[in-house]
C-alpha cells in the first residue's frame, strides 16, 4: 500500500507531521512518499501542482493532503495559486464524492459557539459534489458587456452546470451513505438545491428525486440552500445526510464544522469512483499561527483514519485511531483551538504523542 503525503503550506507541516507519526505507529506496512504540493510547491518548482505531484497522487492507493494557501500568494495569476493545486487534484483524480462529517464530541460540547443542547451529540455528514458545478463550468472569464444593466463595460462571469449523470452518481453516494449509517437501510438524504431560482438546481432536485426510486426505505426531503443555513444553526440535529452541488457544499460545510466547536477537528474525504482517495482536515492552511506548533493536529490524524478505513480497508486500524482520540479528548488534553477552562492545554507535537500512547 502506497500512500502519497502532500503536507502543502501553513500548518499543513506540522499537522501532517503528527499524523504520519500516528500512521508509523501502527503495526502496518506502509510505502509513504512525500511530494510539495501549493505554496510549496510554487516556491521549489514554479506550480503548486507540479507533474511529478501528480503523478505520486495517481500512483498512490491514497493521498494523505495536508492545507494550501498563503495570503502572500494572492496576488499571483490564478493558474498559480496554492489553491488550483487542490483543485486540480480532485479534477484529475475524479474525486467526485466529497464527505464532511461533523461531529460534535461529547468532551468537546461547551466549545461550540451554539448551546449545548443544541449540537450534543451532533452527527451528520454533508456529502458535496466536488468535480462539476460552478468551480469548474466552462465557459467563465472576463469580457465586455454586450448586454446586462451596463452594456459596454468590463465585466467577468463563471457558468454553473451539471449534467444528469454527475447528479446521479452524487445522489447514489448520499443514499448509500444515509443506509451505512443507519445500519443497512433507512435514514435520511436531505438534498440542498436552489430550485425556486436556479435552472441547475432545479434539475438537480429533478435528478435526485429520480435516483430516490430505487431507495424507498431511505427518507428523501429536499430543501433550498438558504434555508439549510438556517435550519443548521437552528436545529442541526434534524439532519442526518445532507447532500448538495460544489459551491454550495462548500459554504454550508464550513457552518456545519463550527457547529461542532472547532474546525480544527474535522477530517474529509474526497473519493473517486473506485473509493480511492485524497482525505485531508477541513480546515485550512491557518498561515497565522504556522510554524509555532499550537495547531490541532487531530482533524489530520482523523483524515488519516478514514483513509485507513475508506481506501485502504483497514477498518480496526481507523477505529483504533478513532479510540485513542476519543480518549486524549476524555483525558482533558486541548490544542489552543479547543482550549477551555479546566482542561489542559498541549501544543501540536504533544498531541500528537498522545494519541500514539492513547492507541497503546
Ligand atoms: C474547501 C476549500 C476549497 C474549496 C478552496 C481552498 C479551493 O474552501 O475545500 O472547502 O473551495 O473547495
Ligand atoms: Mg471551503
Amino acid at each position: 500500500m502506497k500512500i502519497a503525503i502532500l503536507p502543502g503550506d501553513g500548518i499543513g507541516p506540522e499537522i501532517m507531521a503528527e499524523a504520519v507519526k500516528v500512521l508509523k505507529a501502527l503495526d502496518l506496512r506502509f510505502e509513504m512518499e512525500t511530494a510539495v504540493v501549493g505554496g510549496a510547491a510554487y516556491e521549489a518548482a514554479g506550480h503548486p501542482l507540479p507533474e511529478a505531484t501528480l503523478n505520486l497522487a495517481k500512483a498512490a492507493d491514497a493521498v494523505l493532503f495536508g492545507a494550501v494557501g498563503d495570503w502572500k500568494y494572492d496576488k499571483l495569476d490564478r493558474p498559480l495559486r496554492p489553491e488550483q493545486a487542490i483543485l486540480g487534484l480532485r479534477k484529475h483524480l475524479g474525486l467526485f464524492a466529497n464527505f464532511r462529517p461533523a461531529i460534535c464530541y461529547e468532551q468537546l460540547t461547551a466549545a461550540s459557539s451554539l448551546k449545548p443542547e443544541l449540537v450534543g451529540g451532533l452527527d451528520i455528514l454533508i456529502i458535496r459534489e466536488l468535480t462539476g458545478d460552478i468551480y469548474f463550468g466552462q465557459p467563465r472569464g472576463r469580457r465586455t458587456a454586450v448586454d446586462g444593466h451596463f452594456p459596454g463595460t468590463e465585466e467577468a462571469f463563471d457558468t454553473m452546470r451539471y449534467s444528469r449523470p454527475e447528479i446521479e452518481r452524487i445522489a447514489h453516494v448520499a443514499f448509500q451513505a444515509a443506509r451505512k449509517r443507519s445500519g443497512g437501510k433507512g435514514g435520511k438524504v436531505t438534498s440542498v438545491d436552489k430550485a425556486n431560482v436556479l435552472e441547475t438546481f432545479q434539475f438537480w432536485k429533478d435528478v435526485v428525486t429520480d435516483v430516490h426510486k430505487d431507495y424507498a426505505d431511505v427518507e428523501l426531503e429536499h430543501m433550498y440552500v438558504d434555508n439549510a443555513a438556517m435550519q443548521l444553526v437552528r436545529a442541526p440535529k434534524k439532519f442526518d445526510v445532507v447532500v448538495t452541488g460544489n459551491m454550495f457544499g462548500d459554504i454550508l460545510s464550513d457552518e456545519a464544522a463550527m457547529l461542532t466547536g472547532s474546525i480544527g477537528m474535522l477530517p474529509s474525504a474526497s473519493l473517486d469512483k473506485n473509493n480511492k482517495g485524497l482525505y485531508e482536515p477541513s480546515h485550512g492552511s491557518a498561515p497565522d499561527i504556522a510554524g509555532q506548533g499550537v495547531a490541532n493536529p487531530l482533524a489530520t490524524i482523523l483524515s488519516a483514519a478514514m483513509m485507513l478505513r475508506f481506501s485502504l480497508n483497514q477498518e480496526v486500524a481507523a477505529q483504533r485511531i478513532e479510540a485513542a482520540v476519543q480518549k486524549v479528548l476524555s483525558q482533558g488534553l486541548r490544542t489552543a483551538d479547543i482550549y477551555s477552562e479546566g482542561t489542559t492545554r498541549v501544543g501540536t507535537a504533544q498531541m500528537g504523542d498522545a494519541v500514539i500512547k492513547a492507541m497503546g
